[in-house]
């Protein structure tokens, strides 16, 4: 083929590839349209890196066949790991990322210090790739460690820490102009590689481990940002595309999440929101809860008209959303209006609900967004919460010392009756107690969500109830 033809083919595959990550994440908005999003952002890789193999000036395949079968030894077990896993498996991801930026800078900059070719503009993108991309790497590891927890989860915080973050990142910052001024300057261009593997580690101590998927996410953003540095330093237009594509949606993702917790970015990078997760329970008072049996359960649901289910984060550790969809349809079957109430930061990572029920093959028809079911609410007969808590608690709403006063809620204790299961009175993800199980129409069915909703399937099966 000729060099010419390649890059006309290239350049196509380079354009084909544009496009259709545009489209992956105008598909990726929509449960309905998710998969195809999906399909379109698998389909845009592949033509890129084709694209990308086609290009005239590779000298040997050789080294790039040893990184794919690498690529792939890795890639394969990361993609079978539990849904419960996805946050961690992407941070990893984002790591790979970070690196092979940060690789590609250091590379580059060993060739153009010798050759003498570092112009201003060439040393400035580098010195940005370096920076972003090895933070990226290290804090995503981090970032991974905590959530698989194999590093301590609880936010790790000294006196005077964010003084001593600020002013690594000041050194690290100083010794990039140095290195614009003077890009021959190597030893400095090995400081700021160090300081910014350094900063990625500290960066992410005094996090708690339940904060990660927002950081996670936030490192998305740099991740990009890296890529699109990486794109000027090797004059790959896909990469600047792609990198400003991932950073700006990895960027509007974090505020989303950090707008439904109603928190501030500073509040979850210093905040160390973590610390009060561990404990739960009931503290002080006793509250009384009345609790229901299985049996009971299924009389109030099959005697219902409308019935909203609040699936939570409980829901994604009992893996409980097949045996919701048996009960899903049992109730449909005998006329019962059944909605799902989605809340977006309900579970540990977004869509996590969305990718659980669409896992069980519940319509998307049925799912409805917060401000939507909330109308709808006061009119429900019954309210099913499974494993949601944080996002159910009404002091959300009116107390204001609450560490989640603001955040908007599911109001579940707004319909006639709520039933909520869990295994204990054990707190959430917020590490705080909730008024909604001691509410006067509140039923508490306490044991795992996949057992007892299994059981509520069974005595609907039986038919003990009345029926409409
Ligand atoms: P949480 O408030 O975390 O509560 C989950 C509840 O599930 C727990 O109280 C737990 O009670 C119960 N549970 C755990 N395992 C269970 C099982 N096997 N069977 C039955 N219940 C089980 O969950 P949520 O309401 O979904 O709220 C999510 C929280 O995570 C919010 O505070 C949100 O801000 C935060 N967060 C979310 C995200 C995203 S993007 N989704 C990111 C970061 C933080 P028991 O132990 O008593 O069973």
């Amino acid at each position: 083929m000729s060099a010419e033809l390649a890059n006309g083919l290239t350049q196509i595959s380079y354009l084909l590839a544009a496009g259709l990550f545009i489209f992956s994440l105008r598909w990726l908005n929509r449960p309905q349209t998710a998969r195809r999003g999906v399909l379109a952002g698998v389909v845009g890789m592949v033509a890129a890196v084709v694209g990308t193999l086609l290009h005239p000036e590779i000298a040997s395949y050789l080294w790039i066949v040893v990184a794919l079968a690498i690529g792939t030894a890795f890639g394969i077990p990361l993609s079978r790991v539990a849904l419960t896993a996805v946050p961690q498996r992407t941070a990893l991801s984002h790591a790979f990322g970070g690196l092979a930026a940060g690789l590609v800078g250091i590379a580059k900059y060993t060739l153009w210090v010798q050759d003498d070719s570092l112009t201003t503009f060439r040393i400035s993108v580098i010195v940005i790739e370096v920076l972003l991309g090895f933070i990226t790497f290290t804090g995503s590891l981090m970032a991974a460690g905590k959530l698989q927890e194999v590093i301590p989860t609880r936010p790790i915080t000294y006196r005077g820490q964010n003084w001593v973050n600020l002013s690594l990142l000041g050194i690290a910052i100083a010794a990039s102009v140095g290195l614009i001024y003077d890009p021959s300057l190597w030893p400095l261009f090995g400081l700021v590689v160090g300081l910014s593997l350094l900063f990625g580690v500290l960066l992410i101590l005094p996090i708690g481990g339940a904060d990660m998927p927002t950081v996670i996410s936030i490192l998305n953003s740099y991740a990009g940002l890296a890529a699109v540095a990486m794109g000027f330093v090797l004059d790959n237009m896909l990469l600047v595309t792609a990198g400003a594509l991932d950073g700006a949606s990895g960027f509007i993702l974090s505020v989303i999440m950090c707008r439904a917790m109603n928190r501030s970015f500073t509040n979850v990078l210093f905040g160390a929101f973590g610390t009060v997760a561990a404990g739960g329970g009931p503290g002080g008072e006793e509250k009384v809860v009345k609790s229901a049996t299985a049996q009971d359960v299924a009389d109030l649901l099959e005697n219902a008209s409308r019935v909203v289910v609040v699936p939570g984060y409980g829901m994604a550790v009992a893996q409980a959303q097949h045996r919701v969809r048996e009960v899903y349809d049992q109730l449909v079957k005998r006329g019962v209006d059944v909605k799902f109430a989605i809340h977006p930061v309900a579970g540990r990572m977004p869509g996590h609900m969305n990718v659980l029920l669409a896992e069980a093959d519940i319509p998307y028809e049925s799912l409805v967004e917060m401000d939507e079911i909330n109308r709808d609410l006061p009119q429900t007969d019954v309210v099913l919460v499974v494993g949601a808590n944080d996002v159910v608690n009404p002091a959300a709403r009116h107390d204001a010392s609450s560490p989640i006063y603001g955040m908007p809620i599911i109001d579940a204790d707004k319909a006639r009756v709520c039933v909520a299961i869990k295994r204990s009175m054990s707190a959430g993800f917020a590490g705080i107690d909730n008024e909604l199980y001691s509410a006067d129409n509140t039923l508490m069915l306490f044991g795992d969500a996949k057992a007892m909703i299994g059981e509520i399937s069974k005595a609907l099966a039986g038919g003990g109830g009345l029926g409409h």
